[in-house]
């Protein structure tokens, strides 16, 4: 088998069962790694669509393996750390990407949904921490969690964003308190990308709609960037949040589109 900068290595990416998650465990898988697909629920579309993710990275000689877990669930996160352990008994890279929220003005909330909304979307990633240190500190590991612009921007429907400008600040107290141990800690923030959350978004955000394909990005494009943050390269990078939004974040009034000179 061809070796590659993540040979030997071992990742398990939250919520890779689709969307965003998937193309990062996929390139992960590309660069060398082997990959634990994490999806929410046991059977049904979550569990077939795990199966799917973990059938096309063994076609490229890589393991994987699907894994429930429901991250708000302390019980839940510990089992699946254990089966990563025992199944492929290391782990080098945690990508925290999983994410669940309503979409919805905060004020709007019921108490169930507001509770639904920390634990899985800060909670749950503390859970995921905590479970990985051993692993990650034995390997010299990374820690890669994946935020949105909504960490900086108003959006009317989008609660998410305090719980990703709450865990941007997690990224930093944890590079520091994590550095002893070795273990690196970034973010990648992304722009829209067009998937199954961004189509429930937009029927609640028309103008999102509106926003030209050329200033989304690709769940591959983040990927990319969180494959760097997990290799050599970013050995000097710790508790940072790279921005991976094609630009759009950084005008405030844009007065016309300007096509890019597309590099891609
Ligand atoms: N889409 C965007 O525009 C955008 C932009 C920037 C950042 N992001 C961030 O990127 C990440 C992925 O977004 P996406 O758009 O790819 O989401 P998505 O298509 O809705 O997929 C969400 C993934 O998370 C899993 N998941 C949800 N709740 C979970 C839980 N409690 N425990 C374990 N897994 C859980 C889902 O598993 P099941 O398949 O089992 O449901 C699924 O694999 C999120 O953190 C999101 O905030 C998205």
């Amino acid at each position: 088998m061809e070796q590659t900068a993540f040979t030997d290595k071992v990742a398990l990416v939250t919520g890779s069962s689709r969307g965003i998650g998937r193309a990062i465990a996929l390139a992960l898988a590309r660069a060398g790694a082997d990959v634990a697909v994490n999806h929410s629920k046991e059977g049904g579309t979550s569990e077939a669509n795990a199966e799917e993710v973990c059938r096309e990275i063994e076609s490229f000689g890589r393991k994987a393996f699907p894994v429930q877990g429901d991250i708000a669930s302390k019980e839940s996160v510990k089992a699946m750390f254990e089966a990563v352990s025992a199944r492929l008994g290391r782990l080098d890279f945690l990508v925290l990407n999983a994410a669940r929220a309503p979409f919805k003005p905060l004020e709007k909330l019921r108490e169930k949904e507001i509770r639904q909304l920390v634990d899985t979307n800060y909670i749950g990633n503390i859970f995921c921490i905590q479970a990985a240190v051993s692993m990650l500190q034995a390997s010299g590991g990374k820690i890669v969690f994946v935020s949105s612009l909504g960490s900086r921007f108003y959006n009317p429907s989008y609660p998410l964003g305090s719980m990703k400008a709450a865990m941007e600040s997690v990224v930093r107290d944890c590079a520091e308190s994590l550095l002893p141990k070795g273990i690196w800690v970034n973010a990648v923030c992304g722009g829209i990308v067009k998937t199954d959350s961004f189509k429930v978004l937009r029927l609640y955000m028309e103008e999102i709609e509106h926003i030209p394909d050329e200033l989304c990005v690709a769940p591959e494009e983040i990927a990319d960037a969180v494959v760097f943050l997990c290799g050599p390269g970013a050995r000097a990078i710790r508790g940072q949040t790279i921005v991976v939004d094609n630009g759009l974040s950084n005008r405030l009034y844009r007065p016309a589109w300007i096509k890019r000179q597309d590099s891609k």
